[in-house]
């Protein structure tokens, strides 16, 4: 899941930092865009190297910053602007666009959420009220600003809402009912490695996003998640188990291990099928190299928990380039899965390393269901749903 956090300027900006940790615990990716003066009171360096993204500061950054704030407004599920000022209320109420994230909020399609700070007088002025009631009325949600000394010295109603509650109001915006409560959900990601010598390696280009984005849906729902992950560069969703591994053997050993108390598996790895035959201890010095490596068949995960399960629910993953439906269809049957997932890997816009992803879904009664290229976050929800309609069929 991706929030966008809009910082605007007022002394409660300091406070950003922290909602910003609180969100990448819960699971959340963070993407902070910071208004001119909100720059005042924090820098945009802070947040970009808590949150490991480029900080969007000015609509005319650069060339590309037009079709930005689009593109973000895209990728994302959610825009939270905490604080937000008297002026980013009175923008949003009125659509003035004058500015990257006011420019931002016209272009989201998603929900929005406001956490208000200012000075207490300023918060009860008519004007504010009417721009709040104009907001609410548009389903915005309103995290209402706490009572306490504020800033400018005066006791009352304006101090930013305590970042706990900040976070309460976005988890409750992806209150998924808590579907998988209860449930040990065991998903793989990523790449697996397998070492020639202790420098070269066979691996593929798998970025690991689709299973972390299932990870982090899972836990939003409530589920013990455990993630088998392969080496990538992304930061685990909070409070999932992950185990890191690096080859194919090794994340067979760690996916057996949970296999017996889970309930749904998720092998969205890309798992190799080959690993050499025998890796050298010692780097291979290329005059005693042979030009030809040789490899052995890499145990079939999948395939091994398709014989040894009992109750479980297995998902597999089918990525292809030519056949897709014919090709996921004999990888649903032979593996014994519930549900596979194909995707078309052959554009360089989707699927492998892309945010995007444009999937199938095949399962044992012939139905399919094809969707549209979408973010991965929203097809991991979509995804869930029918995983979990599948779960109630069998319960
Ligand atoms: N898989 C696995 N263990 C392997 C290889 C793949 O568990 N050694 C899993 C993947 O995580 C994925 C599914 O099996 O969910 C993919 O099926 P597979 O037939 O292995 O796909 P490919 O490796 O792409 O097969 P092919 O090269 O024949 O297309």
């Amino acid at each position: 899941m991706r929030v966008i956090l809009g910082v605007t300027g007022c002394i409660g900006a300091y406070k950003s930092a922290v909602i910003l940790r609180l969100l990448q615990k819960e699971g959340f990716e963070v993407f902070p865009v910071m208004t001119r003066s909100a720059q005042q009171f924090i820098t945009p360096l802070t947040l970009e190297k808590l949150s490991g993204h480029p900080v969007v500061t000015d609509l005319f950054d650069d060339q590309t910053a037009q079709i930005e704030h689009i593109d973000l407004a895209r990728k994302s599920d959610l825009l939270l602007v905490a604080p937000a000022t008297a002026n980013i209320l009175g923008k949003f109420a009125q659509g003035i666009a004058d500015d990257f994230l006011s420019t931002l909020y016209l272009s989201t399609t998603t929900p929005v959420i406001m956490a208000p700070a200012m000075n207490v007088e300023m918060w009860h002025h008519q004007a504010v009220q009417d721009n709040v009631g104009i907001l609410k009325e548009r389903g915005v949600v309103l995290v209402e600003p706490g009572s306490g000394y504020l800033a400018c010295g005066e006791v009352g109603e304006g101090r930013l809402a305590e970042p706990e509650l900040v976070l309460e109001a976005v988890l409750n915006n992806f209150d998924r009912k808590k579907s998988l409560l209860g449930k040990k959900v065991l998903i793989t990601a990523g790449p697996t490695v397998e070492d020639i010598d202790p420098v070269r390696f066979l691996s593929n280009r798998s970025s690991g996003k689709m299973g972390y984005a299932m990870a982090g849906e899972a836990r939003l729902r409530g589920a013990h998640v455990v993630l088998v992950s392969g080496p990538t560069q992304l930061e685990a969703p909070g409070s999932v188990d992950r185990v890191s591994v690096r080859s194919a053997a090794e994340m067979a050993e760690a996916v057996f291990h949970h296999f017996e108390d889970s309930n749904i598996v998720v092998m969205a790895a890309a798992v190799s099928d080959f690993t050499p035959s025998v890796p050298a201890s010692e780097k291979i010095k290329k005059e005693k190299m042979d030009p030809t490596i040789k490899l052995e068949r890499a145990t079939d995960i999948l395939a091994i928990l398709g014989e040894r399960k009992t109750d479980q629910l297995l998902v597999g993953f089918a990525a292809e380039t030519q056949e897709i439906r014919a090709n996921a269809r004999r990888k649903l049957n032979d593996k014994g899965l519930d549900l596979i997932v194909a995707n078309d890997i052959s554009r360089d816009d989707r699927g492998f390393a892309s945010d995007f992803n444009e999937a199938i879904f095949l399962d044992p009664s012939g139905e399919e269901q094809a969707l549209p290229n979408l973010p991965k976050s929203e097809l991991a929800r979509i995804l869930w749903d029918r995983i979990e309609s599948i779960s109630h069929v069998k319960a």
